[in-house]
């Protein structure tokens, strides 16, 4: 039986054999997080996608993660993690119910969540992520926006930037949408002290009782700098038990315990050391009119956002 320690050692002999890069969305288990050359939030990781030395990208994640992976780099062999790993929210809008909605708004600029899929980028005006989106949009000369899928972050978006008149449609992310007022309720009730983060992908009943809201890397960013000693943690689970190992000396509490992506839990080391060892693993593969469509609103976001 092979120990994790093993695989992971394993796991790094093979990725500089093979010549792979290993990027690891911050969602990811920390046996996964400590082999990636890099991790981070959706923003970050379509930044390094750009430049990796490597001829081959592993994203540990899910599919859109990927696909933006081979958008950005169309000449390097892209794999994602899981073949069953996709984000639910990403498949709740497709081309043609966009283009329907796009007709009854036609002076609108299309802002799409990262969160989609290639073929849907395609015919949007610019990507943004949770931790760009009031900086990107902020910054578009349109003031009509229609902000595509979670229309919680794009509630987010607007209350930061009221000046703007945003269009929203029902669409979002089912984990961190079915935090309720309640379960704030009870996890203050539990932690009266702490201070509470959540992610922006919350309804608005959640995110106003918030003393922070932002981005996988903004909460991890705002917990290690803050003077507090407690937080509740409204966003995947695995960014309290992250930063629980990162600071043993402060606590920090998911706000629920349903707080788990099945999704992006379902990579395992194993999975990793089989693409590396046998090949196995699923290629990304999209055309090169995909590509270069959808390119353009992914460099505008990263013109926009930097
Ligand atoms: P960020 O990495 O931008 O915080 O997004 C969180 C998320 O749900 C990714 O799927
Ligand atoms: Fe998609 Fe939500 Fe999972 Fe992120 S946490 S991958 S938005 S379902």
């Amino acid at each position: 039986i092979m120990k994790i320690r093993e695989i992971q050692e394993e796991i790094l002999r093979l990725k500089k054999e093979r010549d792979f890069c290993i990027l690891a969305h911050s969602y990811q288990t920390s046996d996964i997080l400590e082999i990636a050359d890099f991790t981070g939030d959706s923003y970050a990781l379509s930044v390094k996608a750009k430049d990796t030395p490597q001829k081959n990208v592993l994203m540990c994640g899910v599919r859109f993660m990927a696909e933006t992976v081979k958008i950005l780099s169309p000449e390097k062999n892209v794999y994602l993690s899981n073949p069953t790993a996709g984000c639910p929210m990403a498949e709740q809008m497709d081309k043609e119910m966009i283009r329907a909605v796009k007709m009854q708004y036609p002076d609108y600029t299309v802002v799409a969540y990262i969160n989609t899929t290639a073929e849907l980028k395609t015919i949007c005006d610019v990507c943004v992520t949770s931790s760009s989106a009031v900086k990107i949009v902020s910054q578009l000369s349109n003031d009509k926006i229609l902000f595509i899928p979670d229309c919680n972050l794009g509630s987010f978006v607007q209350q930061q930037l009221p000046e703007k008149k945003i269009k929203l449609l029902q669409g979002g992310c089912p984990i961190h949408a079915a935090l309720t007022a309640k379960d704030v309720r009870r996890a203050k009730e539990a932690h009266p002290y702490a201070l509470m983060l959540v992610h922006p992908e919350c309804r608005p009943a959640v995110c106003e009782q918030a003393d922070y809201i932002g981005s996988t890397s903004g909460i991890v960013n705002y917990a290690m700098q803050s003077d507090a000693k407690e937080f509740i943690i409204g966003t995947e689970i695995s960014i309290a038990e992250t930063l629980q190992n990162a600071c043993p000396e402060k606590r920090f509490y998911p706000l629920a315990k349903k707080l788990i992506c099945e999704n992006m839990k379902s990579t395992t080391l194993m999975d990793i050391y089989h693409i590396l060892k046998d090949g196995e693993g699923t290629e990304i593969q999209l055309d090169s009119k995909t590509i270069a469509k959808a390119r353009r609103c992914i460099d505008r976001m990263i013109a926009l956002g930097g």
